[in-house]
């Protein structure tokens, strides 16, 4: 795995929408995994800002989110399909046509997990897998004990992921159970993988995630068999990780680095919540369609 550290949530931030920017312009149709949580509010606000000022342009690639909860239509306010058009897919050029999530309202949720991964596979699998992690250690809602070649299915939430989530609910009770994820092994499959975690609260987890044992019990572990698997952390969350100088010394060395180095001071996220502000016909008839 290759670990990045930088000195703080907004340079690390940045250096993420960079790689996802470069990967989008080499290649236009790019297969994107995508991620929710607050640290991933950020990315999306730097992507939202290129498409802007710089073109960056998402007509034709397609996304594929990890995760959706159980019971919750497109059109809940805390559903992930809300939070992904509210952060990114409103506000740039994506087609909705090409966004995709798990259908949490589906009757059948077996059948809607089967469907899921035969459209991942019919659009030729993910190339770029953008990943938070949970205090639990969970990638997408990969809960302790999920098997490391789990493929998408229903998950239960555990405590730790309940009590980390469920202020973001109104009323934080509302907050489903269960939850339909990629699974470990469908991660696993994507060709990239690109990790971010920021604060120090993330410190312990991201520590026992890179540098410990592989194990079930923290589904982030699996991410050390990926061939291709970049840890994006700031010096908060890399605060207890053992080799966090050898990490550094690669970052601040290495050729393939070289052109990020100076990258991470172009202008940033400027603060300001990004609106909404288009395109409501057309994301009304994904919700309807979903
Ligand atoms: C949710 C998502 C995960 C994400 C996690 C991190 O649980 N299912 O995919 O990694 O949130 O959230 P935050 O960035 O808010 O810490």
């Amino acid at each position: 795995m290759e670990v990045v550290i930088r000195p703080n949530a907004e340079t690390a931030t940045e250096l993420v929408a960079q790689v996802i920017s470069r990967e989008l312009r080499d290649n236009p149709r790019l297969v994107m995994g995508l991620a929710t949580g607050r640290t991933m509010e950020a990315v999306y606000a730097r992507l939202v800002q290129m498409h802007r000022r710089e073109g960056l342009d998402f007509s034709v690639c397609h996304t594929f989110n990890l995760d959706e909860y159980v019971g919750l239509a497109g059109s809940h306010r805390n559903s992930y399909r809300h939070y992904m058009n509210h952060n990114l897919f409103l506000n740039v050029n994506v087609d909705l046509r090409n966004t995709h999530l798990p259908d949490g309202a589906a009757a059948d949720i077996e059948a809607e997990c089967e469907r899921y991964e035969r459209l991942i596979a019919e659009c030729g699998g993910v190339d770029l897998q953008l990943l938070g992690i949970g205090l639990a250690g969970h990638l997408g809602f990969n809960e302790p004990a999920s098997s490391l070649r789990s493929r998408t299915r229903i998950k239960v939430l555990s405590p730790v992921t309940r009590a980390q989530n469920e202020p973001l609910f109104v009323p934080p009770h509302e907050m489903p159970r269960r939850a339909i994820t990629m699974g470990v092994g469908t991660i696993l499959d994507a060709r990239r993988c690109l990790l971010l975690a920021t604060g120090e609260d993330k410190a312990e987890i991201v520590a026992r995630a890179i540098e410990g044992p592989v194990t079930s019990m923290i589904s982030a572990t699996a991410l050390q068999f990926h061939p291709h698997c970049t840890a994006v952390l700031d010096e908060a969350a890399a605060g207890r990780l053992q080799e966090a100088d050898y990490y550094r010394w690669i970052f601040e060395n290495e050729p393939q680095w070289q052109s990020y180095r100076n990258g991470s001071n172009t202008p940033g996220l400027d603060g300001h919540p990004v609106k909404p502000r288009r395109r409501k016909k057309e994301i009304a008839t994904v919700l309807g369609g979903a």
